[in-house]
């Protein structure tokens, strides 16, 4: 089975994306064959600045690495390496019809949040379904906001098998419902794009003020609170064990426990949590050349894994 999703390097990963899809695919390597790659083609829907593109994907791939992913074991690469995904999105352009695209939510609320609404964010989910495509993917990890995305990566590989002929594998995607949404420190969804984000390798200082300030009500200490209805606790129940956040919850619900405590202690878990990724990091930043190999190695085995289809892709459309 191959597995396959990517992420975007246009800034610091945060723990939304740790939950919805850098675990889940760190766990996948052990279940099938992972491709996993940084979409920095897909970055540059938002970042316009070359040079902070490039450092956050390098500090990206440390990241990875750092967080589990086995360039040995998968296959580990930086999308713009592969220019063969591409020429791809060009063939599925063709074969895309308009009114799909037109009803990609992700499309309506980047542009809401004033991303610039260019021709690039637009055919941002066939690029996607290149990516897919090409490699033959039948798993996609994903957090629940790319649902549409894989949904219209399936509609655009069904078209293209009946114009054409078979040639893709249709995808599936996995979303892990407990996961789900992860809320920012503003109680929308986390997002790089947003500016709501806890970042995994934050320095401790900023991360500590960072989870001071999430949004809270504005309930007095003594008043009792609804655990589900915050997100101090919506975080912390997906890092504490169980006992500690039922713990949690229930001195919420009780009253004179105030949101300032629950901050302390949610600071707490996700600081240990990525103590050990921290130091990996470290380790993994000082090895620069290893960190390029790494690199240059995950190219080379993605575009000799992404030849068969492009060319039976370039056979089947006639441009052979
Ligand atoms: P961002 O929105 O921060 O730019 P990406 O779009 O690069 O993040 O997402 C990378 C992966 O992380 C995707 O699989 C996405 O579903 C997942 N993800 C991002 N934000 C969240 C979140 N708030 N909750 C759960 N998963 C998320
Ligand atoms: N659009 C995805 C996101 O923002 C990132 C991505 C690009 C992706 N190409 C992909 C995810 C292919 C899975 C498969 O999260």
């Amino acid at each position: 089975m191959r597995i396959l999703s990517g992420i975007q390097s246009s800034g610091a990963l945060h723990i939304g994306n740790y939950l919805g899809m850098i675990r889940p695919m760190v766990q996948s390597q052990d279940r099938g064959e992972l491709f996993c790659f940084l979409a920095n083609l897909h970055s540059l829907t938002s970042v316009f600045d070359g040079k902070r593109l490039n450092d956050n994907t390098t500090e990206a791939l440390i990241d990875l690495l750092a967080l589990g992913i086995d360039p040995q074991r998968s296959v580990f690469w930086v999308q713009s390496d592969v220019p063969e995904v591409c020429e791809l999105m060009w063939y599925l352009c063709n074969i895309t019809p308009v009114g799909l695209l037109q009803r990609a939510h992700s499309y309506k609320d980047k542009v809401g949040k004033d991303v610039p609404a260019n021709n690039g964010l637009f055919t941002y989910p066939v690029l996607m379904a290149a990516d897919i495509l090409l490699f033959q993917s039948n798993r996609v990890p994903v957090g629940k906001d790319q649902k549409q995305h894989l949904e219209m990566t399936r509609d655009i590989a069904i078209k293209f098998n009946e114009t054409y002929g078979e040639v893709f594998t249709i995808p599936e995607a996995e979303i892990s419902e407990e996961v789900a949404v992860i809320p920012g420190i503003d109680g929308q969804k986390m997002s790089k794009s947003y500016g709501n984000t806890l970042d995994i390798f934050a320095p401790e200082k900023d991360l500590k003020k960072r989870v001071m300030s999430i949004v809270t009500d504005s309930l007095p200490v003594e008043a009792p609170k609804i655990p589900e209805s915050n997100t101090v606790y919506a975080i912390y129940r997906l890092f504490a064990d169980e006992q500690k956040a039922q713990e949690m919850a229930q001195r919420l619900r009780a009253g004179g426990y105030g949101y300032g405590d629950a901050k302390k202690e949610l600071f707490g878990v996700l600081w240990e949590h990525f103590l050990p990724f921290r130091k990996k990091r470290e380790e993994i930043a000082s090895h620069r050349d290893y960190v390029e190999e790494v690199r240059r190695m995950g190219a080379q085995k993605a575009r000799a894994a992404a030849q068969p289809t492009l060319h039976r892709v370039r056979e089947l459309v006639g441009v052979a």
